[in-house]
């Protein structure tokens, strides 16, 4: 059954009534600068057609209820709970639960009313596939507050918000381009998104080019620390560096010239970790060009490189993704091919010639599950608006 239809039946026989609203909030895939939102670096995401649905209603009382549809599972919360993350019996909180509970902690941090409610959701973003399924949660949760709340934050305010109940309550130390591809996508576009000002702009997707996404079918979790190590290793390179070079602040600030000349001063896996990011963000400035003039055989040269250094040096890669990429550089009509989001499983993004996209998709299927026994999913992803009340 499609996400809306379950939640709006589920809904429907949970509580008794229709449901106030629904609303949804997109999944997101990354085209390039990975692992570099959060060293204040450049990226280009779009919203896909696959999201999380929230069907909503205000409650009776100061008692928030939502149901999981996809777990069959139900928590209550009150605002007292929340900053204990246990729900209202004083239970903890599932995994699932934090995503809800974090935003409304975060509201609540930055002075925004949170008001209970009633809520059904449920998603087709896969979770642990690197499509940004928590984002997706977060952002649908932002709208559905907003709603009941009545007041009104921008879609890039929402993401700050869905960011930052991310980093501290859930726990994951990621940068905003999940949240913000969530809040902000735009039907037909890519996302350039400068994460340190936060200027953005929709860059069109060139017309003879479609976005497959590959799913290796294997599952990550991002709180598994990895995610956070490789952070870490950015953030002891920044620490070093800023007492060599003046105007440090980020590794946005570092050029590839300098990082050479200055990197046997690193610890091994922090030169490697910042390698990667450094030359990331050069990649990125180099590639945007190409791809606004249409040079789309030399951007996907680009993404090609990413992969490389996602594998080499950043080393959130692993065999199946690897996989996955190989073939796909191997078969005609493919521009470019790299994991995509934080790795570690889940998705490969493959920019491709439009009209070679089916024929594209099947043979990357049938080579793949040969070479590793594994069924993925693979299909042609059309870009996205972002979160919204439907
Ligand atoms: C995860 C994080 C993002 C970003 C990517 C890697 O998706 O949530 O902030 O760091 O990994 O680019």
């Amino acid at each position: 059954m499609h996400p809306k239809e379950l939640i709006t039946q589920t809904f429907s026989q949970r509580f008794g009534k229709k449901p106030a609203y629904l609303a949804l909030a997109p999944g997101r895939v990354n085209i390039l600068g990975e692992h570099v939102d959060f060293n204040d670096g450049f990226v280009l995401p779009a919203a896909i057609n696959r999201a999380t649905y929230i069907a909503f209603s205000p409650a009776d009382s100061d008692h928030t209820t939502l149901v999981a549809a996809d777990f069959t599972e139900e928590v209550s919360f009150t605002l007292q709970s929340i900053p204990t993350k246990t729900s209202a019996n004083g239970s903890p909180l599932p995994q699932w639960a934090t995503y809800p509970a974090g935003v409304a902690w975060a509201l609540t941090e930055s002075g925004q009313p949170v008001a209970a409610m009633n809520a059904v959701f449920a998603s087709d973003v896969p979770r642990g596939a690197g499509l940004s399924s928590s984002a997706s949660v977060e952002m649908a949760f932002a709208i559905a507050w907003q709603t009941i709340g009545g007041w009104n934050l921008s879609p890039m305010q929402r993401a700050q918000i869905g960011q930052k109940a991310e980093n501290k309550y859930v726990g994951v130390n990621c940068g905003i381009m999940d949240q913000f591809a969530s809040a902000c996508g735009v039907a037909d576009k890519l996302l350039l998104l400068d994460c340190r000002s936060l200027d953005w702009k929709p860059v069109p997707i060139p017309q003879n080019v479609a976005i497959v996404i590959a799913d290796t079918s294997i599952r990550r979790r991002l709180t598994d620390g990895a995610y956070n190590q490789r952070r870490q290793g950015c953030d002891d390179a920044v620490k070093i560096l800023s007492h060599l070079l003046p105007n440090v602040r980020a590794l946005r600030d570092v050029s590839v010239e300098d990082f050479n000349r200055l990197s046997s001063q690193l610890p091994a896996l922090a030169e490697k970790r910042a390698r990667h990011v450094v030359e990331e963000i050069e990649r990125f400035q180099h590639g945007i060009p190409l791809l606004e003039q249409g040079k789309i055989h030399e951007f996907g040269q680009i993404m090609n490189e990413c992969h490389t250094s996602l594998r080499d040096l950043y080393e959130v890669s692993i065999p199946e993704l690897n996989t996955m990429v190989e073939i796909a550089q191997s078969l005609p009509g493919c521009l470019g091919a790299r994991l995509t989001g934080a790795g570690f499983g889940g998705c490969t993004a493959n920019l491709v010639e439009k009209s070679t996209a089916e024929a594209f998709s099947a043979e990357l299927a049938r080579q793949y599950e040969a070479q590793t026994g594994l069924k993925p999913e693979i299909y042609i992803c059309k870009a996205s608006d972002g979160a919204r009340l439907l």
